[in-house]
């Protein structure tokens, strides 16, 4: 059974299929979904879906992009509200949260991302939840902060860093999660840290409705394509598909407290 510990399906590509989507995965071997959100509104429908099918569950979260253009009060409201959803059963993680410098160069910009990041750490030390955390060219910053709250675990999702900051942030008792990045033909740093990182720490993930993997690369992403980074950690470390199948979706499920 596989474990697609992120997917994004309040985003409008799934609105002509998102039920009958959602609805069919276990039949394809996909017993399990994590739908992070990325602001108030996103968090609210990814409840919304754990509420509607018993293998969904939801994380609630600001991702660092979603607070661009929007008010420090509205901000402030909407970690209330987000804290507030925190407190549903089905929800399991805070995020998505972090960095992401990609787009943000100026450094009041940046300086910004990492307190609405810091006030999700603390928030998620409070709840006794873990995080997921956005890394976009923020590496070092991302991994400076993680080790600011060591009571705080997590995984660090798309992870594009390398095998020494991976090593940084296993010693911190983080999960490394993988996409269809991992299937690309130039994918030579990720191919290096999945070799790098032991089993018992990595999770996979399509990222959904982006990031698609080989052979479906350019097309709208869903969890039915999750298997192919199971297939590609299993060739790289050696190791048969059912073997990486059963360790990512345990993985996941000790981190973020799911009994599947
Ligand atoms: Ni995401």
């Amino acid at each position: 059974m596989l474990f697609d510990t992120h997917a994004h399906y309040d985003d409008s590509r799934f609105d002509a299929d998102r039920d009958e989507l959602l609805g069919s995965l276990p039949a394809h071997g996909v017993g399990l979904v994590l739908n992070p959100g990325c602001d108030p509104e996103s968090s609210r429908k990814a409840v919304s879906y754990a509420e509607d099918y018993p293998h969904v569950y939801a994380a609630v979260g600001y991702h660092p992009e979603n607070i661009e253009g929007i008010s420090d009060a509205a901000v402030e409201a909407g970690l209330t509200e987000i804290e507030a959803l925190a407190a549903h059963p089905k929800v399991c993680a805070i995020g998505e949260i972090g960095l992401d410098y990609h787009w943000c160069k100026e450094p009041e910009g940046r300086r910004r991302q990492q307190e609405v990041f810091r006030a999700q750490m603390r928030m998620a030390g409070r709840l006794g939840l873990p995080v997921i955390v956005h890394d976009r060219d923020a590496h070092l910053d991302c991994l400076t902060i993680a080790e600011q709250y060591p009571k705080v675990r997590g995984v660090f999702h798309c992870y594009a860093g390398s095998a020494e900051t991976a090593d940084r942030l296993l010693a911190l008792g983080y999960y490394i999660s993988f996409t269809g990045v991992l299937t690309f033909k130039n994918a030579k740093k990720a191919v290096e840290v999945v070799r790098h990182v032991p089993l018992d720490r990595l999770m996979i993930e399509t990222d959904a409705p982006y990031m698609a993997p080989e052979p479906y690369r350019g097309r709208r992403n869903s969890s039915l394509y999750v298997y192919r980074m199971a297939e590609a950690i299993a060739e790289i470390k050696g190791l048969p598909f059912e073997a990486v199948a059963e360790a990512t979706t345990s993985n996941a499920c000790c981190l973020f407290g799911i009994r599947p």
